[in-house]
């Protein structure tokens, strides 16, 4: 659903921000990569999305190539950063309905947009209130519940928990298990290990632009996560 095959990208002086990413989320799955500050991991979702072009390799969402058909292929994936980019004059209601039109939805009615802001845990209150009144973690919810409406079978999350209090970021997982229980393929980044082993079917660890490991669910269980990644960003490659 989510491929890559020897997906590269070498920005501007030689700076290498992705090498050679050859990965496949599947459907139903949730892959979290673990990796520094600087390691690719924001660079491989621009990729996906194509905000950036790749200097090399390919980059598939449901099959379609998304760097030769871009906008065929962001139909198929809805995506949430670290910071959601809202519309703080707009309320809940009207940024998640302007956001679905913008999606390509026409006829969805209120009744539907309230209950995917229930379902995402927005207190009723909120659901007609500014969002520049917003904390960031509300401002999340949205960005989640305009992610569920799009309701593509791959989603892109770049650090979607950062910054969320505990119990926001739990809320948040649960929300994705959800998802990944319909069947979606989910590729999400994070420094978060604890979370990513909890709610990670696979955890990469990426280090200088490679993928250096991929644990898997077995694996997960076994392995102390932390101890494995901290060794790796230790001992691995030329810092
Ligand atoms: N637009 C850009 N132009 C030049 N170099 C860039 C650009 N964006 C990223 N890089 C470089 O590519 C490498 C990978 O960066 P990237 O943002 O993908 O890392 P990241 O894993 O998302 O890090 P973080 O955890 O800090 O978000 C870094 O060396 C970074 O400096
Ligand atoms: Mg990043």
């Amino acid at each position: 659903m989510i491929t890559a095959d020897q997906l590269t990208k070498v920005y501007e002086n030689d700076v290498m921000g992705l090498d050679h990413l050859t990965l496949e989320v599947k459907p139903g799955e949730i892959f979290c990569m673990l990796g520094a500050n600087g390691a690719g991991k924001t660079t491989t979702i621009n990729l996906f999305l194509n905000f950036i072009e790749p200097t090399s390799g390919t980059a598939f969402i449901n099959g379609i190539d998304a760097v030769k058909n871009p906008l065929e292929a962001k139909k198929y994936v809805a995506y949430l950063g670290e910071v959601v980019q809202l519309y703080g004059n707009f309320t809940a209601m009207q940024n998640l309905d302007f956001f679905t039109k913008l999606g390509g939805k026409a006829d969805v009615s209120k009744k539907e947009y309230r209950d995917c802001l229930r379902k995402v845990g927005l207190p009723e209150r909120f659901f007609d209130t500014k969002l520049k009144k917003f904390s960031k973690g509300m401002r999340q919810r949205v960005g989640l519940a305009i992610v569920m409406m799009k309701d593509t079978p791959a989603i892109l999350l770049d650090e979607p928990t950062a910054g969320l209090d505990p119990r926001g970021a739990q809320d948040f997982l649960d929300m994705l298990r959800v998802l990944r229980d319909q069947g979606k393929a989910v590729f999400m980044s994070t420094h978060d290990i604890f979370r990513a082993k909890d709610i990670g079917d696979r955890v990469g660890i990426m280090k200088q632009g490679v993928l250096a490991m991929v644990l898997e669910k077995e694996d997960l269980e076994e392995e102390d996560l932390e101890k494995v990644y901290l060794e790796y960003m230790r001992g691995w490659g030329v810092d």
